[in-house]
């Protein structure tokens, strides 16, 4: 029931990926969730330049023997980017997964190396990109999801079936799965795989402050926002007076990222994650945070979607 496309292509055991977390996805999670029988992945971007992404790859190496994935967004590194790119396919990581662009770069560059590639889309258009550019699958998210999302506003429950549909390489959902509920949905709609982040950030293993963990625990329906959708932009953050005046200001300023920038930068967005203080920055999360009820260990955390699930098909097999 849980062996489908992804889990064969990523030779991973269930169909979880733990998604892209800017400044919490290291070598640790990424062990974690890959231990647990998921596809862990660290996050390229939280790293300063080539040599460190290699030691973290060497961390990960150490800890788990499982696959696990390396998160690259376009744009980011400036001129390091490409020896990024090139420290995974030196160090033959078994997954990479591109967000924030055109992957195409990207793409070219793997496509002589064994190394299964996943490209995060959020609508049907990008979705062909992708598949034409030679992707092994796309991720797809929809507009419940935390941190930078697509500018169309499709949740997840219309976005998934409609890229399901446009293609022919299997697709991960994403965007508001927090559970086994979430994933046997994603399943129904044609998903091979769920893709989570928000829910990561409750988990033991994450290195974030407690307070991030708590807000993401305490949080009730409506208590995210999207900022940056004046500058084209959209992403999805904890309401907080914090994130309540970034509104203000691009309602004030528009698309004026000057006015914005001090406002809505990487370092802030790690001052509240790694200090909890929640006047100095913001923390991405997604809709699905309403949802969120418990820190767990990544393999609880595993676990429990595994064990929802698998109540839900037997309520389904005597019921339905
Ligand atoms: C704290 C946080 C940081 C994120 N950073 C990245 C990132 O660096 N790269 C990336 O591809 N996606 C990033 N995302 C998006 C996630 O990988 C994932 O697509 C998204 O969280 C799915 O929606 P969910 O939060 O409802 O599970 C981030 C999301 C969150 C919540």
């Amino acid at each position: 029931m849980y062996q489908t496309r992804i889990t064969k292509l990523l030779n991973i055991k269930y169909p979880i990926v733990q998604g892209g977390l800017a400044y919490l996805a290291y070598a640790d999670l990424a062990a974690a969730v890959s231990n647990a029988g998921g596809l862990g992945q660290i996050t390229a971007m939280s790293l300063p330049d080539p040599e460190s992404l290699q030691k973290e790859i060497h961390k990960v190496k150490q800890l788990t023997g499982k696959p696990f994935g390396i998160n690259f967004a376009i744009g980011q590194h400036g001129r390091l980017f490409e020896h990024m790119v090139q420290v995974a396919i030196d160090e033959q990581v078994p997954v990479v997964s591109i967000t924030g662009g055109n992957p195409a770069g990207v793409l070219d560059m793997l496509k002589d190396f064994p190394i299964k590639t996943l490209v995060l889309v959020a609508s049907s258009r990008q979705a062909q990109k992708a598949q034409e550019l030679g992707a092994d699958a796309v991720m797809v998210v929809g507009q419940e999801g935390g941190g930078h999302l697509g500018r169309s506003d499709t949740g997840t429950i219309v976005l998934t079936p409609h890229v399901v549909d446009a293609l022919e390489i299997p697709v991960i959902a994403s965007g508001g799965i927090v559970d086994g509920r979430g994933l046997m949905a994603a399943l129904a709609l044609g998903a091979e795989g769920i893709e989570m982040g928000t829910r990561f950030i409750a988990t033991k293993e994450i290195q974030s402050h407690i307070n991030y963990k708590q807000a993401i625990l305490s949080a009730d329906e409506g208590d995210t926002v999207v900022i940056k959708r004046s500058l084209g932009t959209p992403a999805r953050a904890l309401r907080s007076p914090f994130t309540e005046n970034i509104l203000s200001l691009e309602e004030k300023y528009g698309n004026n990222y000057e006015q914005l920038k001090d406002y809505i930068s990487g370092e802030v967005n790690q001052k509240y994650i790694h200090s909890g203080n929640e006047s100095s920055g913001f923390g991405w999360a997604g809709q699905g945070a309403s949802r969120i009820h418990q820190i767990l260990s990544v393999k609880d955390l595993i676990s429990s979607i595994i064990d929802e699930a698998d109540q839900i098909r037997g309520k389904w097999s005597k019921e339905v």
